[in-house]
């Protein structure tokens, strides 16, 4: 049967939701190897070789939200809080720039502390320094996305994490998925490019779930799209749940690369943290994109999303040498230009 799906999609370039489902549910090494190399040929065809580095910055571990599966909800009582100052984002900032980072992505949990302006000045600010800005600090506002977009924001990353409306309910209490989709649409009217994602293993997660945020995802044409393992964290009242694999991480990341041929995909720090090879698997599977962790070391260990995460002690140099040792091993080059996605090269 996999075969006559390659074909298929192939000469289609579709996949229904069974044979999504299907290739989701593949075990056997030699069918694997074949949905790798299939993703591994589109990313190459229509993405090409570069493997673009984004240089993340954790600015702030503070959190108004409550989400069962976060190291970082609000109900953490166990975890320091830090953020950052202005100064010390943009100083981080320029250390990123300096490196050769041409996109700083900026990142937080949702913290009303950063007001609009305070994010405006960071932007516009960060933008002076002639890279891509990316945004990751959730729900906000029309306005606010608006004010950032004016301000030279390029990206903004805002995972729907699961497609499953009572997933999404149970796992983000206070939350809906609604509220969430109203976002990614302001933000694509907005003219952003538009990044999302899920974790995969979620307690209560299908195939056939993940098979629908595929198609979502695809029907939101996505730019970007992470896809990581969910990682049980000790604070939650997710701690004795089961983690996702590395394996069914990487199918997803496989089924994503078919359904968004020209999406920038990041093989995620989270694939990396529950397999030592992860990120270079996902590099072989449909991703193009490393995100380097370029926090401050005094804060990196506190933005602890979920435990034991890769990269906590390296610095951004170690981290970044590595990346471009990786790459490079794969016979692949590291993109100098600013990686942006489909919808700035007016495709998507
Ligand atoms: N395991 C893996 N990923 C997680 N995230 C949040 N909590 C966890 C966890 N326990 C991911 C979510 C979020 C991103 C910043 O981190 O997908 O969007």
């Amino acid at each position: 049967r996999i075969d006559g799906i390659i074909a298929k999609y192939l000469d289609t370039g579709r996949l229904s939701k069974e044979e999504i489902e299907f290739l989701l549910g593949l075990e056997d090494e030699a069918d694997l190897q074949k949905l790798f190399a299939l993703a591994n040929k589109v990313r190459e065809r229509f993405v090409g070789n570069e493997v673009h580095l984004r240089g993340i910055i954790e600015f702030s571990n503070y959190c108004s939200r409550a989400c069962l599966y976060c190291g970082i909800s609000r109900h953490n009582r166990h975890l320091s809080r830090y953020r950052m100052d202005v100064e010390e984002i943009l100083e981080a900032a320029k250390e990123a720039v300096g490196m050769g980072f041409k996109t700083i992505v900026l990142q937080s949990g949702e913290d009303p502390f950063y007001s609009t302006s305070t994010i405006t000045r960071l932007v516009s600010q960060i933008k002076a320094m002639d890279v891509a800005v990316t945004l990751s600090v959730g729900e906000r506002r029309r306005e606010d996305y608006a004010a950032w977009k004016e301000a030279g924001a390029d990206r903004y990353l805002l995972k729907f994490e699961t497609s499953d409306p009572d997933l999404y309910r149970r796992l983000r209490p206070g939350c809906s998925m609604a509220q969430r989709l109203q976002c990614l649409t302001y933000l694509k009217d907005l003219d952003y490019e538009v990044g999302s994602g899920i974790m995969v293993g979620l307690p209560g997660q299908t195939l056939s779930s993940m098979a629908d945020d595929i198609l979502l995802m695809r029907k939101l044409q996505l730019s970007m799209v992470g896809i990581g393992p969910f990682i049980p964290h000790p604070a939650t009242p997710l701690a004795s749940a089961q983690a996702g694999t590395a394996s069914l991480t990487l199918k997803v990341l496989a089924v994503t690369r078919l359904m968004l041929p020209w999406a920038n995909l990041p093989s995620t720090t989270a694939l990396g943290s529950v397999d030592r090879e992860g990120r270079r698997e996902g590099l072989l599977a449909g991703a193009n994109v490393l995100m380097l962790n370029v926090t401050p070391l005094k804060y990196r260990r506190l933005y602890e999303i979920y435990p034991a995460k890769a990269e906590v002690e390296d610095d951004p140099t170690a981290l970044k040498a590595a990346a471009v040792e990786l790459v490079t091993r794969l016979g692949r080059r590291v993109s100098s230009g600013y990686g942006e996605g489909p919808k700035a090269m007016g495709i998507a």
